[in-house]
Formats: C-alpha cells, structure tokens, sequence
C-alpha cells in the first residue's frame, strides 16, 4: 500500500518523503509546483537512492485525485498542500480559503470515494493565538489570529467532524512550531522566494551576503533578552514526528480517531540566541539592528512535548547546534535555492 504525500515536493514534504521511503514505504507524490521545483524530488532520489513516483496535480482537482488514489492503490495521506504566508494571507484569503480550506475539503471527499480514511494533517501552533499559558498544551483555546490561522483551523475542525460521523476514519492532526534546518546531506532544505518572512531564512541570506542586516523585530519583549521566543525544531525530527504518526494510525492504537499533537523541542529560544547560534555554525557575523515589534507576534511561544511523546513515542532530539549547521551546509550547496547547486 502507498501513502500519498501531497505537497511533496515543497520543504517540509520533500524531507517527509525521504523519511518515509527510508522506513520502507511507497510513496506518491502529488504537488502542483505553485511554491517548489520538481528539482527537489530529483534529489530526494539521489538522497534515497529510489525512484519517486510523481503526479503534477492540484489538490482542488477531485476527479485526478480519485483517479491517482485508485491508482496507486493508496492506504493514507499525509497532507502538506497549502499556502503557509501568514503576511500574504490577510492581502488575500480567498486564495488561502481556496487552497487550503477548498482544497482539504476536495482532498477528503476524494480520500471518502476510495476508502482511503486516513490522514496526517500539517496544522500549526498558530491555532492558540496569543499564549495564555505556557508551555502550550494541546488543551489550551485554539483561536485564529489571521486568515493562514484560520484556514488551519476550520481544516482542524472538518477532520474533527469527518472523524465524529464515522469511527473508520483516522487522523494526526500535527501542530508545528517553528520548523527549521535541512537534511544532513545539504541536498534539501528551505527554498523562499523573494524577501523571507521567517527568521532563520533571513539570518541566512544575512550570513551569505544577500541582505545586509536583519531587523530584530522588538527588543522590549518580557522575555530573557527583550527579543522573541520561539520554539525551533529541525525538520528532520518534524517529519520522524510523521512517520511515528502514521505508524500509530494504520496499527490503530492512536488513543483516538482524531488526535492533535504538537510537534516542538519545548525549548524557547530568543532572536539573538539564535543569531549567536547561527554565527557559530557559520563562522560568519550576523549583523542586525532592532526595530519596531511586528503586528501579531507574541512575546514567547514554545510547546508541551509530553502528549507527543505519550501517543507518538516521539522526542525531538537534534539541536540548535544541529538546527543551524545543517541549514548553513545546505546553503553553501545551494547557494541561491535547487537551481544553483555547487559541487
Ligand atoms: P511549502 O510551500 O514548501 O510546501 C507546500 C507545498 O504544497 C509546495 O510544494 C506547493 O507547491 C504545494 N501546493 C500548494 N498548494 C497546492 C495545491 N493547491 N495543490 C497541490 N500542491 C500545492 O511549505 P512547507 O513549509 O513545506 O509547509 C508544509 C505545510 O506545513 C503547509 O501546510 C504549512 O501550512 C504547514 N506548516 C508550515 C510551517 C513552517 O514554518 N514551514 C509551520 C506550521 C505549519
Ligand atoms: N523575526 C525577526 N526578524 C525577522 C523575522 C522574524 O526578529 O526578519 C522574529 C519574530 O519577531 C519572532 C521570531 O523571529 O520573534 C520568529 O519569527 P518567524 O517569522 O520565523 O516565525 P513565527 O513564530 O512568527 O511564525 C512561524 C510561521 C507561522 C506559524 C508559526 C507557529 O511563520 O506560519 O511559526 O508555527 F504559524
């Protein structure tokens, strides 16, 4: 049996995809390229040395996916599609509530079609808005702060009533904290387009000459050095998160058919920790100024770990160290993203 893995050729997917076909599964591959290049799945097979089966396809398109869920004889999803610019979201939501929303819905109703009943969902832990404890349980209020938000939301609470109708169905609902770094070999990792949002791309494009300064946006936080906490996982542990997912899924011993977990070190590290981590690995200078706080973000964001742990068997176990030296390795290889290689 063969999981589909749509949005597989994007960042996090394409390291989910070498996990899953390095513990022996078949995969396919569905990706409409909007935000990824097929580049990357050439070198998900350098890296596993197996071919990957490919369909360009959009998830909004029902009829291709029923046929390529028959086709591969599909048994799970594991579901990344979507569009992820918290920024570009409140310019515009429909887009957003289309792919995302529109397209969960079409993906299921495929999945529904075919008896294929179970999903692994990428959610975030933007779904618990400002913190109102912390570490952050998945017990805590779930509240939508901007439209990426609540797209992952309203797709949270359709698995929980596709899951309420009907107990043969199964998802993992995964909750990510900040995912950074890349595989080991360097041969795949974050790709961004134009000015990036997140920190780590941008300390990046500072570290290689890109961008003369990053702005440290509020040194004011009550926080232990003024500046932002978040929690930062490498990727490669996040998708090993999957995989354990998955595998509690199809032996049916999730303690649900609709459990979310988050997927987080619990460990908070701050905007210059980070940069002082970064120069480490890179032995590069990092420069920065302060400037205003951004709309939206939140002092201090970091994850209770122990529900993972519990129902996934899972911990987090690379570090910053390993955080930052594999994404340096990663853009010394590909010094401006999959195009531009250097041996
Ligand atoms: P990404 O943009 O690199 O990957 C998403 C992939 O989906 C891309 O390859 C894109 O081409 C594809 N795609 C988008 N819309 C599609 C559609 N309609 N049909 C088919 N393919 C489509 O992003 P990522 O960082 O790998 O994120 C993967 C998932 O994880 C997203 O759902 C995102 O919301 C979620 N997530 C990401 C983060 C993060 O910080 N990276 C944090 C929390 C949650
Ligand atoms: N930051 C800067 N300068 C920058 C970029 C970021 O100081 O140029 C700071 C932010 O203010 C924040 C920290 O670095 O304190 C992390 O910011 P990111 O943009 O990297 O990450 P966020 O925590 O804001 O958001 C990310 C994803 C969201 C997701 C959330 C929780 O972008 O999609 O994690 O999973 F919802």
């Amino acid at each position: 049996m063969t999981v589909l893995i749509t949005g597989g050729a994007g960042y996090i997917g394409s390291h989910c995809c070498v996990a899953f076909l390095q513990a022996g599964h078949d995969i396919v591959v569905l990706d409409n390229l909007s935000n990824a290049t097929s580049i990357s799945l050439d070198r998900i097979a350098e890296i596993t040395g197996q071919k990957v089966v490919y369909e360009q396809a959009d998830i909004r398109d029902q009829a291709k996916l029923e046929t390529i869920l028959k086709q591969h004889r599909c048994s799970a999803v594991v579901h990344f599609a979507g569009l992820k610019a918290v920024g570009e979201s409140t310019k515009v939501p429909l887009a957003y509530y289309d792919n995302n929303v529109v397209g969960t819905h079409r993906l299921l109703s495929a999945m529904a079609n075919c008896g294929v009943k179970q999903m692994i969902f990428s959610s975030s832990a933007t779904v618990y808005g400002e913190p109102q404890f912390l570490p952050l349980t998945e017990d805590h209020p779930t509240r939508a702060v901007n439209p990426y938000g609540r797209t992952k939301l309203i797709i949270e609470d359709m698995l929980r009533d596709v899951a309420a109708s009907d107990p043969s169905w199964g998802f993992g609902i995964l909750r990510y904290f900040n995912p950074v770094g890349a595989h080991d070999s360097g041969l795949i990792g974050e790709n961004p387009l134009g000015i990036p949002n997140n920190l780590m791309p941008f300390i990046t494009q500072v570290a290689d000459g890109r961008r003369e300064q990053l702005s440290v946006f509020g040194n004011d936080y009550d926080t232990r050095d003024g500046t932002g906490v978040r929690d930062y996982i490498h990727v490669t542990d996040l998708v090993e998160g999957h995989l354990r997912a998955h595998e509690v899924l199809a032996s049916g011993s999730a303690p649900s058919n609709c459990f979310a977990v988050n997927l987080g070190t619990g460990n908070g590290y701050s905007v210059l920790e980070m940069v002082r981590a970064f120069e480490r690995a890179s032995n590069k200078e990092i420069r920065f100024s302060f400037a205003p706080r951004r709309d939206g973000d939140v002092a201090e964001c970091y994850a209770n770990t122990e529900l993972a742990h519990k129902v996934l068997n899972w911990k987090a176990e690379r570090d910053l160290d390993a955080m930052c030296r594999d994404t340096w390795n990663w853009v010394c290889k590909n010094p401006r993203g999959y195009e531009t290689a250097v041996d």
